[in-house]
């Protein structure tokens, strides 16, 4: 598929507008009474107070593209997926739908808006443990709507729980999805996450519970969804692209930073991978410093 970051935006907002979600502007990326994060992670971190309970005033279905920073990847910066500045396309129901509900759309918005085709598709769902149990009932309804077994991995909270974003405050397991971006190999029958050719796009988190400032894992009073897609992997892998610095998001930069270094990348004579990933780098950081 040949796709802009402007379609995908659009494409996204426009899809949950249509499920009953207002679309929301992006918050600041300097977070306003949030003391526990020096900048905004990710997109339900201004929605804390009400994912909490505090009632919204554009209802309990939200949906929009927040500017995110994360520098504790910033030693990944310079793979080919992670970025430290970077939009995030997420939906929210504020004790509205459930589980089955959210994992149906991002099914919907995977197979009938992206045509992600099944065979490049696996999901992982939380293995369980002291403080909540195995996610059996994600896997069930991915079951459902005709994800194979194989395709289904059950993961520790290592990887499949989410939150709180700062020390305490709304978190729960979350079940991820990842597309197959090797377009020389087939995808294996068995969905193995460490294989680097699958690329984590949406993250859709089941915030049943809080985490108090003494440490506990205790029953959140509200029921919420939060979900995340990457807007500059999935726009990658989308259009067939190693790397998110081959998007329309960063050629511009990337570009303009090889021209200003003086340093030429040819076909028949590549840069060299440290090059190459120093451009990657000083366009990531140029792009977090200015926004
Ligand atoms: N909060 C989750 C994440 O950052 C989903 O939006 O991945």
């Amino acid at each position: 598929m040949n796709i802009t970051s402007e379609e995908l935006r659009d494409k996204y907002l426009k899809f949950f507008e249509k499920k009953g979600h207002k679309i929301i502007p992006s918050a600041s990326l300097i977070p306003e009474n949030d003391p526990t994060v020096l900048f905004t992670t990710a997109g339900m971190q201004p929605l804390v107070p009400y994912l909490l309970g505090q009632k919204h005033p554009d209802g309990t279905r939200l949906a929009n593209a927040q500017k995110c920073i994360r520098t504790g990847d910033i030693e990944e910066v310079g793979d080919d997926t992670h970025l430290t500045f970077f939009e995030m396309l997420g939906n929210w129901s504020l004790g509205d739908y459930g589980k089955e509900e959210a994992i149906k759309f991002s099914f919907e918005f995977i197979t009938k808006e992206l045509r992600i085709p099944l065979e490049r598709f696996a999901v992982s769902c939380f293995a369980g443990d002291a403080d909540a149990p195995k996610d059996d009932e994600s896997a069930k309804i991915w079951e459902s709507l005709g994800i194979r077994k194989e395709r289904i991995a059950f993961l520790s909270k290592e990887d499949n729980w989410w939150g709180p974003a700062g020390k305490t405050g709304p978190c729960g397991p979350d079940t991820e999805m990842f597309y197959w971006k090797n377009n020389s190999e087939q995808a294996p029958e068995i969905f193995d996450p460490k294989n680097k050719n699958w690329v984590e796009i949406w993250n859709d988190v089941f915030m049943q519970y809080e985490k108090t400032a003494e440490g506990k894992i205790v029953d959140a009073e509200q029921e919420n969804i939060d979900t995340g897609m990457g807007l500059e992997r999935t726009l990658a892998v989308l259009n067939g692209k190693e790397n998110v610095y081959q998007t329309d998001l960063f050629v511009p930069i990337t570009s303009k930073v090889r021209e200003l270094a003086g340093i030429v990348c040819l076909q028949d004579k590549p840069c060299s991978l440290d090059r190459k990933r120093s451009i990657r780098i000083v366009s990531d950081h140029i792009k977090a410093a200015s926004f």
